[in-house]
């Protein structure tokens, strides 16, 4: 079983895409840090993430292990990464990660699993358009703009509300505007609005629709 989920920065998803993952055994996969760790890569070597071909460089070398860069969480390694995105060499380079890890969902600590979570802008559209089940996310900008900062805060980074603000809007027209793979609702997911909802509530609210889809009765023969 694959659950997408998607949906613009701050939404809820990593949240809600780990807790599934948890709840149902399942292998988890944030495809943003796939994106992150290309963008993190290029910074360090010194390359405008916006350079073509050092993007598909850095995709195609790309490894398990740099996906555990200590900086991948940083502001200015996730604008990065948007504008990384917006390549369409480097998306292909990188799909082929990701359909491998939905179709043999990597083991965990109790043995192999049943199904993988993954969540990003394009998994219900892309990546796994036959995914089982899919969650769209999404929340007011000033909802997302407040969870950002807070978090940025409790990270121990600087961070100022304007700032957060300003960098969601670019984020999201970019993230939404790009001519491959733009963010958007694939036709049959389920919007889920989490402006007035905690992360409780998001998670109780997706299980029960995950729930009511495994018992729904299977096409009449
Ligand atoms: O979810 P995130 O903030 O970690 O993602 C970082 C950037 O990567 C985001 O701005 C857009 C891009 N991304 C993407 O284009 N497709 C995905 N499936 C996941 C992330």
């Amino acid at each position: 079983m694959i659950i997408a989920v998607d949906g613009p920065v701050a939404a809820g998803k990593g949240t809600l895409a780990r807790r599934l993952a948890a709840a149902l055994n399942f292998a988890y996969l944030d495809t943003g840090s796939i994106y992150r760790a290309v963008a993190a890569k290029m910074l360090a070597a010194g390359d405008d993430p916006e350079n073509h071909d050092a993007a598909i460089a850095a995709a195609v070398a790309l490894t398990p292990a740099d996906l555990e860069r200590g900086d991948l969480r940083r502001e200015a390694v996730g604008q990065a990464a948007s504008r990384v995105a917006a390549n369409q060499a480097v998306r292909e380079a990188l799909l082929a990660f990701q359909h491998r890890f939905a179709a043999e969902p990597p083991a965990g600590p109790e043995g192999p699993r049943d199904g993988a979570v993954l969540d990003g802008r394009d998994i219900g559209t892309v990546v796994c358009p036959d995914a089982d089940m899919k969650f769209f996310l999404t929340a007011s900008m000033e909802a997302r703009a407040q969870r950002r900062h807070k978090e940025l805060l409790e990270r121990g980074e600087k961070s100022i509300y304007a700032r957060v603000l300003q960098d969601l809007r670019e984020r999201d027209a970019r993230d939404s505007g790009r001519a491959t793979a733009p963010l958007k609702a694939a036709a049959d997911a389920l919007r889920l609005d989490t402006s007035e909802m905690d992360a409780d509530q998001a998670f109780a609210a997706a299980m029960a629709e995950i729930e009511k889809r495994l018992k729904l009765p299977g096409p009449a023969t």
